[in-house]
């Protein structure tokens, strides 16, 4: 089969996030596609619309519930506006899984912070069930989620889900200015409520995803609270095209984003040329 040829998934659901983003549930078409495939949390997909072009999105539900991808994406350009204007029972294209992945395996029995801004929830979300579904196997679960406002907070449902669990402790957080009249919960940046919330770094990893501002932030106050940069892990999202090591659209130096990452650890990072 040809590598750039996408499978045909048809839009099982739609779930309107925000005003811009959009979360989609897909279905793959063939039987047999849809019964061998596999993806590892981390890893990302790219998603086509006929006609219009492709476009990258990590694989936002999680590895240990089959059947169906989700994908989740902020009308920007191109592709991506043409996508906001399909509908259920829609076919588009999705060709992947491509890229690294979280190591879940070296994680279990440890304790995870999940820390996200904005649309950044949608990696960092596949890990969070994925460590859900496989609860038993982690310590204590810590999340730390912030927007720009209330109107700007993805997966709603959800941290309604997450903030009724027992065994997770859920901080949201909105930018000042951002909050309504309704809104019971912090009021802040990011890293401010991650220090507030001082996850412990003992036997614990965390991984940050969201604005290069944000994360730019959040590095030094888990350095702070002892997270060595080895446990700290993030993904990046540099342009790309094939997603798949041919074409050299996603590379830092030797380092091919879309084969060696998405997903790198802090201390990777930091030999990156460029600030990163
Ligand atoms: C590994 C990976 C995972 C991603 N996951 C998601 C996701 O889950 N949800 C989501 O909404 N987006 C995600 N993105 C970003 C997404 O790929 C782009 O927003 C999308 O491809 C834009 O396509 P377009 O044709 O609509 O935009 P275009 O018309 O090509 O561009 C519109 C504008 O967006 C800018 N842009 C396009 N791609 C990027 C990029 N990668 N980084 C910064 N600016 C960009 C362009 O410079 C331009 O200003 C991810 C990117 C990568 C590499
Ligand atoms: S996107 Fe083509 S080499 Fe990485």
């Amino acid at each position: 089969m040809n590598l750039y040829q996408p499978h045909l998934v048809k839009i099982d659901s739609i779930i309107e996030e925000t005003h811009d983003t959009r979360t989609l549930k897909l279905r793959f078409l063939d039987p047999e596609v849809a019964a061998k495939f596999d993806f590892r949390a981390g890893q990302f997909g790219e998603y086509s619309v006929f006609g219009a072009g492709e476009c990258t999105f990590c694989i936002a539900s999680s590895p240990t519930r089959k059947g169906t991808i989700e994908c989740t994406f902020k009308s920007v350009g191109k592709a991506t506006n043409a996508m906001r204007g399909l509908n259920e029972g829609d076919t588009m294209g999705f060709r992947g899984p491509y890229g690294n992945s979280f190591p879940l395996d070296r994680m279990e029995k440890a304790s995870m912070v999940f820390i996200a801004g904005g649309i950044g929830l949608a990696p960092v979300r596949c890990v969070i069930w994925n460590t859900l579904d496989l609860r038993d196997q982690f310590k204590d679960v810590t999340i730390v989620y912030g927007a720009r406002s209330v109107a700007d907070l993805v997966y709603k449902r959800e941290l309604t889900e997450w903030e009724a669990r027992k065994d997770v402790k859920l901080w949201q957080t909105v930018d000042p200015g951002g909050e309504t009249p309704e809104w019971k919960h912090e009021i802040g940046f990011v890293p401010a409520i991650v220090e507030k919330a001082a996850p412990k770094a003992d036997n614990a990893y965390a991984v940050v995803c969201g604005p290069p501002i944000m994360i730019k932030y959040t590095l030094p106050v888990l350095e702070k609270l002892g997270f060595p940069p080895e446990r700290i892990y993030t993904t990046l999202e540099n342009r790309m095209k094939c997603g798949c090591g041919k074409c050299g659209r996603c590379n830092i130096g030797p380092v091919y984003v879309c084969k060696d990452g998405p997903v790198f650890t802090a201390a990777e990072m930091a030999k990156l040329p460029g600030e990163y």
